[in-house]
């Protein structure tokens, strides 16, 4: 163990990975995260997508490497995008395939990372329309920033931010996607009130995420590897759904959902990437 691999380094106590059978193990799930440890995540979080971000053009020239885009991207979409931009997508779905952003759309993509999203987005929305990316990984907003002077895609912009307290005012985004990005987040409540604030009134957000169908084990919940692959944070499908129209959202509706790892017979055959709409009521 090393002292600069920081997501090693987080203490979790009471780690209750020996589980005394499935009654015992749902009654683990529910684990209290105090603040210090919160911190030390979402630092794991930063540090682990840093390193994704810094190293996005070895990935390129990497044969073994697939990116996201290669798998869950049209044709006409890949086409936006050079080799060394997709190499920088890690989402596990393709939110703007079915968000029907229109010309002139006012559109925000949390979890920006190397802006994948936020560059298909730009082309769909025109120049009438604008594109904001917001991340909390400042190697990430360096990677997005290059790419657009890359491509010179000009109606495009990346805010440092978390999706926990998103830099943008009341009823002022028409669409929000998100790609792998809120089974991140801690505070999955605080993310959906936020979305519910900043988009206008009849907007929409569509998003790309894992969840599960069943709790996974406590251990899992509690691994900072397991959070920083999207994992250990995915939240119970129906939980999840729940607190979107508790929150107020009406219309919501799951576009796709598919097993994220089909091969695997354990708790991770539980795990699923989803793909949802919901609107903001008008007023
Ligand atoms: C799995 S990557 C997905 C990136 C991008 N959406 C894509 O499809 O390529 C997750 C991204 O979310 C960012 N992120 C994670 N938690 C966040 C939070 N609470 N606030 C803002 N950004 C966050 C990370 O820095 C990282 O860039």
């Amino acid at each position: 163990m090393t002292k600069n691999n920081s997501f090693l380094y987080l203490n979790i106590a009471g780690d209750t990975s020996d589980c005394c059978g499935d009654s015992c193990c749902a009654d683990e799930l529910n684990v209290e995260i105090t603040h210090d440890q919160l911190d030390s995540m979402t630092a794991s979080i930063q540090h682990y997508y840093g390193i994704f971000a810094t190293s996005a053009l070895d990935r390129v020239v990497d044969s073994k490497h697939i990116p996201s885009t290669d798998k869950f991207y049209t044709q006409d979409q890949r086409e936006v995008l050079p080799a060394e931009v997709a190499g920088a997508s890690a989402g596990c779905g393709n939110p703007l395939g079915v968000a029907n952003a229109a010309l002139g759309e006012i559109v925000m993509d949390l979890g920006s990372g190397g802006g994948v999203d936020c560059f298909i987005a730009a082309k769909e929305v025109g120049d009438e329309g604008f594109v904001i990316g917001i991340d909390m990984t400042p190697h990430m907003l360096e990677l997005a920033r290059k790419n657009a002077e890359k491509l010179g895609t000009e109606n495009v912009v990346f805010k440092l931010g978390h999706i926990e307290s998103i830099p943008q005012p009341d009823d002022t985004v028409d669409l929000i996607i998100s790609n792998c990005v809120i089974a991140l987040s801690q505070r999955k409540d605080r993310v959906f009130s936020e979305i519910f604030r900043i988009l206008k009134p009849g907007g929409r957000f569509v998003i790309s995420d894992m969840v599960t169908s069943d709790a996974i084990p406590s251990n899992v919940q509690k691994s900072p590897n397991e959070w920083v692959a999207c994992v250990g944070g995915a939240a119970v499908m129906s939980e999840y759904i729940e607190m979107i129209g508790d929150i107020g959202f009406s219309d919501i509706e799951i576009l796709k959902e598919e097993q994220s790892r089909p091969y695997a017979d354990d708790w991770q055959s539980t795990l699923i990437n989803l793909t949802l709409r919901a609107y903001k009521p008008h007023d």
